[in-house]
Order: structure tokens, then sequence, then C-alpha cells
């Protein structure tokens, strides 16, 4: 078993909150670009030093969300598929992730319907785990089995706070996540239980400093520090915690897992 992950990640260069597509954004609130940059720095310089590669995609100017590279795709035994947004004013991300995998000799199937990647999209062992009810389309996630070949258990968010699948699930490895029961309909609590009965189940406080927001590699878990009682059950579960601040892209409504999209060749 190896640790050793691939990471494409988008400096924050042009990050601002200048629109509002979820409760986390404030167009009028002040952030801190600078900042902003030297939290992701530390970040990129975390998953350097647990021994994973990272490459950057350059950062376009007017896509202050572009930061948020787990947006861009999903990318499943080499194979990419690509993203469409629910929102205009993050259209133009989705051909400049795609022309970046295609550069580089990978196969990208451009999607006909909704589709957030990684941000909904989760590799969970052997199946997908797709969110909907905020971003991504139901449809997108029949393309998606089509696509990538994997079996796509859908669950449905109803929460407004958790957008995306990654803001309330985390996938810690093969066989297990982390999550908070209430982002999810009764149903795809129920699946999520049958599926994952040993899961760590995350305390509202957790989640909403986005702790489930949280990049694993099997062993060590990179999430938000604010999210103390999550860390401490990690640990007990066996697992490694690592804790980062990426307050000023949280005021976008993003953490550790949005920031980072895993390529899986
Ligand atoms: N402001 C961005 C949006 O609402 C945040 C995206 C966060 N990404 C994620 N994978 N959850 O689209």
């Amino acid at each position: 078993m190896t640790f050793t992950r691939r990471y494409l990640m988008c400096r924050p260069t042009h990050f601002a909150v200048t629109y509002r597509i979820n409760p986390w954004m404030d167009p009028t609130a002040p952030y801190d670009n600078a900042l902003a940059v030297s939290q992701w720095e530390n970040l990129r310089r975390v998953f350097v030093d647990l021994g994973h590669t990272v490459d950057e995609i350059e950062p376009l100017p007017g896509l202050p969300d572009m930061v948020f590279a787990a947006n861009g795709a999903t990318v499943v035994d080499g194979r990419v598929l690509g993203v469409q947004f629910r929102d205009a004013e993050r259209a133009d991300e989705a051909p400049a992730y795609a022309s970046w995998f295609r550069e580089r000799g990978f196969e990208v199937h451009d999607p006909k319907h909704t589709n957030e990647g990684e941000g909904d999209i989760l590799l969970a062992g052997d199946v997908l785990l797709a969110g909907t009810g905020f971003r991504t389309s139901h449809a997108a996630h029949a393309e998606t089995q089509e696509i990538l070949e994997r079996p796509v258990i859908t669950l449905q968010l109803v929460d407004p706070a958790y957008y995306h699948l990654d803001t309330a699930l985390c996938v810690l490895d093969e066989t297990n996540v982390a999550y908070l029961p209430a982002a999810f309909s009764p149903g795809s609590q129920s699946v999520l239980r049958r599926l994952f009965p040993n899961a760590i189940i995350a305390t509202p406080e957790d989640a909403a400093v986005l702790g489930l927001n949280a990049v694993s590699d099997g062993r060590t878990v990179v999430l938000p520090e604010q999210a103390v009682t999550l860390a401490a059950d990690l640990r007990r579960a066996g697992y490694k915690p690592v804790g980062v601040d990426l307050s000023e892209l949280r005021k976008a409504g993003g953490g550790p897992k949005c920031c980072t999209l895993e390529v899986r060749s």
C-alpha cells in the first residue's frame, strides 16, 4: 500500500469574494488576499513534506474561485471527467482545467450535465460517492458512472451550508469515511450507515469550520486546525491528523480538500 499521492492545486493569486454562490460568501466582508496566499502555501508545503507530488495550474484573472481545484475535474484510472459549473461566475474554469489535462496527454470527457468535480464526486475504495441537491445534477451521476466505469452511489445533500459533498463527508481510506449526518436526507443517512458502519461522525461544530473538507492519503488527514474534536476522533481511530489554517479561503466556503484535486493515474 502506498500513501503518496499526486495533487493538482491552483495558487490563490486572484482569490477574492466578489459574488455569493454559497452561504459562506459575503462580498461585503473584508478578506486578505496575501493571507490567503500564505495559508495556501502552507497547505502546499504540508503535502510536499508528506511526500506527495503537487502540480500547479496557472491561476487566471477574473476567476477568484479557481483556487478550488477540487472542482476542476474528477480523475480515476487516468481518465478525466471534465466539469460544468452551475454558476456562470465559475464557467470559464472548466475549459482551463480540461486544457491542463489534455496538454499532459490525459483523455478528457466533456460532460453534458452539471457536475463540479471532486467537490461532489469522491472515490471511496471501488465506488464513487456522488452528492446532489445543490450543484452536481442527478443526471450527472449516471454520466459519471458511464465515463469513469465505477459504481456511483447518489447521496442527497439537504443543508445549503454543505452545498458540496466534500464539505459534508471526507473519505479517509478505502473502507471508511467521516461525515455529518444532518447534511444528508434521511434515506442517504441510511445508505451511509449501511456502507460505513464504523464511520467517524462529525460534530456540527467541526463541520461548521469545514472540518470535513479534509484530505486523507489513507493515513495522514490534513484538516482545518479549528476542527479539534474531529482531529481527536481521527487520532483515536488510528489516523494522523494534521491541522492547517485556511481561514481566508473559508470566507468563500472552501477548505483543504476544495484546494486539492487528486490526479489518479
Ligand atoms: N466559492 C466556491 C463555490 O461556491 C467554493 C468551492 C469550494 N469547493 C469545494 N470543493 N467544496 O463554488
